[in-house]
């Protein structure tokens, strides 16, 4: 019979996909990652492998299942598995795309109206008990209707997010594929990287993490922002350099960036926490609880399906 490894604990909807799959199942049933070694000797005879965007899967791990058939990535980033090592050996890679979308793009949102309007530092703030009445200069923040705002990738979070902001009337400028939609519904206009980094009032980064995209925000493209900028980063960490952004943060060369990934996921670049011009989400951009349903969903699906030898809409090799 053959046999699934997950690496951690699925919602209820997916365990009982498992459950029912006939195949037999072996759980990582915590919530932490386990260390690359544990990994490679609960994979060792495996044909499935569930895993999720913190499990590294490279050339070392797939070496150590050698009768490995498939890799379902709970994620709609593969950034963490060796995808092109994985074709060399005819392993098969899925991944969730979809699914997240709508989640991610209100994430995004609200990181953006966190940042500008102040709401975790109003928030302790109030918890304080230093509120003493309505003060004309008090919590003042950024506005966002009417303002300018730069996407910077505009694939199906970027577009979905993007077209948000319609009761905002903003003026909207992309950086990607053309993409006809937006310029349609939004007159969003396509521009280079540095037009938008110099003209956007807020910058959202909905790019897949490749080597041409790392550190994509770094010194160079800070310097080009509005002072008055706020940066929002749903899309993978290493887009932006992070110790650059502490400085610029720092020395309030921006307004304020509002961060869901991070360049060392989990771990925070030093500086980060201590600021009050940045807001921070533990990587909970699908994070409601009908979209990680389904995404355990389809994660199970895509490796039943490989597995049974049918067809699969989500491999992405
Ligand atoms: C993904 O699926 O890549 C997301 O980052 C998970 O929230």
């Amino acid at each position: 019979m053959k046999k699934i490894f997950v690496s951690r604990l699925l919602p209820d909807a997916g365990m009982e996909l498992l459950r029912n799959s006939g195949f037999e199942v072996d759980l990582h049933a915590h919530s932490d990652p386990l260390k690359p070694e544990a990994l490679r000797r609960r994979v060792k005879d495996v044909q499935g492998l569930i895993c999720l965007l913190d499990d590294k899967i490279d050339k070392t791990l797939m070496d150590a299942a050698s009768k490995l058939e498939v890799i379902s990535n709970m994620a709609v980033g593969y950034n963490n598995i060796d995808t092109e090592y994985a074709a060399s050996r005819g392993i098969a890679v899925c991944n969730t795309p979809g699914i997240l979308t709508t989640a991610t793009a209100e994430l995004a949102w609200a990181l953006l109206f966190a940042v500008a309007r102040r709401i975790p530092e109003s928030d302790a703030f109030m918890r304080s008990g230093k509120f003493s009445g309505w003060q004309p200069l008090l919590m003042l923040g950024g506005a966002v209707s009417g303002k300018t705002l730069g996407l910077i990738g505009s694939g199906r979070i970027g577009t979905a997010f993007a077209l948000m902001s319609k009761g905002f009337r903003m003026r909207v400028l992309y950086n990607g594929k053309r993409n006809p939609l937006l310029e349609r519904k939004l007159g969003a206009e396509n521009t280079d990287l540095d037009t938008l980094l110099r003209e956007s009032d807020f910058i959202s980064l909905h790019v897949p993490l490749r080597e041409s995209n790392y550190h994509l925000i770094g010194k160079r493209e800070f310097s080009l922002m509005k002072t008055g900028a706020y940066l929002i980063n749903t899309a993978r960490g290493p887009v932006i350099d992070e110790a650059e952004l502490v400085r610029v943060l720092k020395e309030k060369r921006i307004a304020g960036a509002a961060l869901d990934v991070y360049e060392q996921e989990p771990q925070l670049t030093p500086g980060l926490r201590d600021l009050d011009n940045v807001v921070l989400t533990p990587h909970s951009g699908s994070a409601t609880t009908e979209t990680r349903r389904r995404l355990a969903e389809m994660a199970v699906q895509n490796c039943l399906e490989i597995l049974r030898g049918e067809a699969c809409g989500n491999r992405v090799v």
